[in-house]
């Protein structure tokens, strides 16, 4: 079960998940990964849901991955919790729609290259600061972002760390529609979907997709490169500059 700071809720065969978290712009901290990893990995079982939708908040679909968690990372307990979360994606069998309004940042972009459909309104940004915090891309997005934008889009996008408006992102094929109503549409979508003969849909998503492999392979590689890093002094100073504005 969910609990408060992600928000789960099925209806007409739709598992929406929100990430609940507004005093931090949806800062994704370990307790939130582990819910969303419980959820989709009971969606893969639960024959009642069909579709699943991520969504954020009103300006804020979330400002990627806790900082402070960063900052806490002693090489320890690893990256669990977050790798947890990435192979549940890559594992889920029913289709993935997203919809963001306003800021994505981090993992809040790179979980994008995941869905097989997005929606943002006009407002929305994405944005994946990893070099300048002294990190890589993660969430597979290494492989992902060249294959939907091309090498050198997914470059300005991951190592420049250039922000993409909504009409650039869907410019690039990184997002499916942009709207002002997006919620809604990426819940019709959903339910469109949710009611499609559901092994027909399973097998022609599993087609689309291909063969997993490569992408956990490379969600894998990113994550050993991406803990070096999260003790690197160059992530550590910007992890502090970061909670020292606070
Ligand atoms: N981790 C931890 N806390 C975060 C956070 C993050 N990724 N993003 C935002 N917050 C916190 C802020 O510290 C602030 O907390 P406080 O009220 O206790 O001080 C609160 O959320 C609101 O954020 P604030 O910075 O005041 O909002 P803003 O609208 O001015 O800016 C952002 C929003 C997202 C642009 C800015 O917070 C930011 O750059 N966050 C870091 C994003 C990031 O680098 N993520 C990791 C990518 S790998």
């Amino acid at each position: 079960m969910a609990g408060d700071l992600v928000l789960s809720r099925t209806e007409a065969g739709v598992l929406s998940l929100r990430m609940n978290r507004p005093e931090k712009k949806n800062a994704l901290n370990r307790a939130m990964y582990a819910e969303l990893s419980d959820a989709l990995d009971a969606a893969n079982t639960d024959e009642a849901i069909r579709a699943v939708l991520l969504l954020g908040g009103e300006g804020a679909f979330s400002a990627g991955n806790d900082i402070a968690d960063f900052a806490g990372f002693d090489g320890g307990r690893g990256l669990g919790e977050v790798l947890r979360f990435l192979r549940a994606v890559v594992a889920l069998e029913k289709p993935l729609v997203a919809a963001v309004d306003g800021l994505a940042v981090g993992i809040g972009t790179t979980i994008l290259f995941h869905c097989d459909l997005a929606l943002a309104t006009p407002r929305s940004t994405f944005r994946t600061p990893f070099v300048d915090l002294g990190l890589v891309p993660e969430a597979g997005s290494s492989l992902l972002a060249p294959q939907v934008m091309g090498h050198q889009r997914a470059f300005a996008l991951l190592a420049l760390g250039q922000p993409l408006g909504a009409a650039e992102a869907l410019d690039a094929r990184f997002l499916f529609a942009v709207a002002e109503d997006a919620e809604d549409q990426a819940r019709r979508l959903a339910e469109t979907l949710a009611a499609k003969p559901p092994e027909a849909l399973r097998a022609a998503r599993r087609l689309m997709r291909g063969d997993p492999a490569p992408l956990l392979q490379r969600i894998d590689a990113e994550a050993e490169a991406f803990a070096e890093r999260l003790v690197s002094a160059e992530a550590r100073a910007a992890f502090a500059a970061f909670l020292g504005k606070r």
